[in-house]
Parts: structure tokens; sequence; C-alpha cells
């Protein structure tokens, strides 16, 4: 029962076409996963279904060890265990907010707009994640100015502020250049062997 992700037989059907079709993918404590494969393959529904926003036509989905549409299982208390960082994030984030601003309101609910009654140790945890992201000089610079990969390492500082027990991260080098993918690669591994990382 200490799966992270368990999905038996996993289906999603849509307009009669399986946009997944029967997958079967268990994640244990401590594992980092890697999802590839082309356009439209069905990355970002698996995703969907992994994050408890989209249940199963066919099969079964236990996220966190609690299966998705199951008696007792409440969503809303499960969704914050997770963080989700891909492009339907982003274009849900004000542009105009600073950088630590959009880390900090995560911390306070995902719609949660700014305001300036947070606390500081918040705050810190914030700049701390933004750091070991290599954001450090960008704290003041306006969500909406960043540029493609900048971006990307704020929405995966922002994913990791709740805490989370599972990390997803859609298509996190896309738009990066080749340096870019190699820094982020860097830092990822750099976050994977900290201890305190999520799966
Ligand atoms: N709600 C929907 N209704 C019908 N078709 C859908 C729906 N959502 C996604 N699709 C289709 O399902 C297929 C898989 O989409 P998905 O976004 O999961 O692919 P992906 O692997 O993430 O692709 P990409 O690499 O382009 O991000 C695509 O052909 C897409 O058009
Ligand atoms: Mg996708």
């Amino acid at each position: 029962m200490s799966d992270v992700l368990e999905l038996v037989d996993v289906s999603v059907v849509r307009d009669g076409r399986a946009l997944v079709d029967e997958v079967s993918w268990s994640v244990k404590e401590g594992e980092r996963w890697v999802i590839l494969g082309p356009n439209g393959a069905g990355k970002t529904t698996l995703l969907n279904v992994a994050s408890s926003y989209l249940f199963p036509t066919k099969g079964t989905a236990r996220i966190l060890g609690e299966q998705l549409g199951g008696v007792g299982t409440d969503v809303f208390e499960l969704r914050p265990r997770i963080g989700m960082a891909g492009i339907a994030m982003a274009e849900k984030l004000p542009k105009r907010q600073t950088v630590l601003q959009t880390v900090l309101t995560a911390a306070y609910g995902m719609t949660a707009t700014w305001n300036e009654d947070y606390d500081p140790v918040d705050e810190e945890r914030a700049k701390a994640f933004l750091d070991r992201l290599g954001m450090n000089d960008y704290l003041d610079r306006r969500f909406g100015t960043l540029s493609e990969g900048e971006r990307k390492r704020t929405l995966i500082a922002r994913a990791m502020m709740t805490d989370p027990e599972l990390l997803l991260l859609d298509e996190p080098a896309a738009g990066l250049d080749l340096g870019g993918r190699e820094d982020l690669v860097r830092r990822l591994g750099r976050l994977a062997r900290d201890p305190y990382a999520p799966p």
C-alpha cells in the first residue's frame, strides 16, 4: 500500500478512441520516471490521470494510496499532495506577478492571488526552491517577462512549494535550447538525489 502510483489497465476513451490504452504503471517511493512518446501519444492525458484531474474510463488508478473514484477518496484532499508543472498550469498564472509571488502563492492554493498577508517562513521556502533552480536573480521579475527556460524553472519551484508527495512535470524541457536542457537535467538530477525530494 506504500505505492505512490498504481495504475492497472487504465484506458481513457474519448469519442470512441482510446487516448490511453490499457496502461499499467506502478511507481514506488523514491522512484523517478520519465515518459517518452511522440506528440499525441497520450503522455499529458496519462499525467492528468496521475494528478487526479482525469478519471479513467476503464481500469483503476490508485494515487498515494487513494483510489480515484473510490468510496472515501476526496480528490480535493488528494490534489494538494501532488505537485504538477505543465503548460496548462503556466497559462493560469497571472503574468504581472513577480517570480517570488508566483512561487509563494502556491502555498495558499492553486488559484490564490497575491496579497501582503503571507508567512515569512513560506517566503524563505520559496526563495530556497528558486535558489536551487538557479532563479535567485529573478525574484522581482514579472512572470510574464520570463524566457521559456526561466518560466519552466519557476514552475518547478512552484510545484515543490506545497511539499508534494508526488511531483509530475509535463514537458519540462520543451522549448529549451541544448544548454538549457542540460542545465535543467543537471538541476533535476541534483533535486532527485535530495533525500527530501518527492518522487
Ligand atoms: N478531451 C479530449 N477529447 C478528444 N481527444 C483528446 C482530448 N484530449 C486529448 N485528446 C487527444 O488525445 C491524444 C493524446 O493527447 P495528449 O495531450 O495526451 O498527448 P501527448 O502525448 O501529451 O502529446 P504532446 O507530446 O503533443 O504533448 C491527442 O491525439 C489529442 O488530440
Ligand atoms: Mg503533452
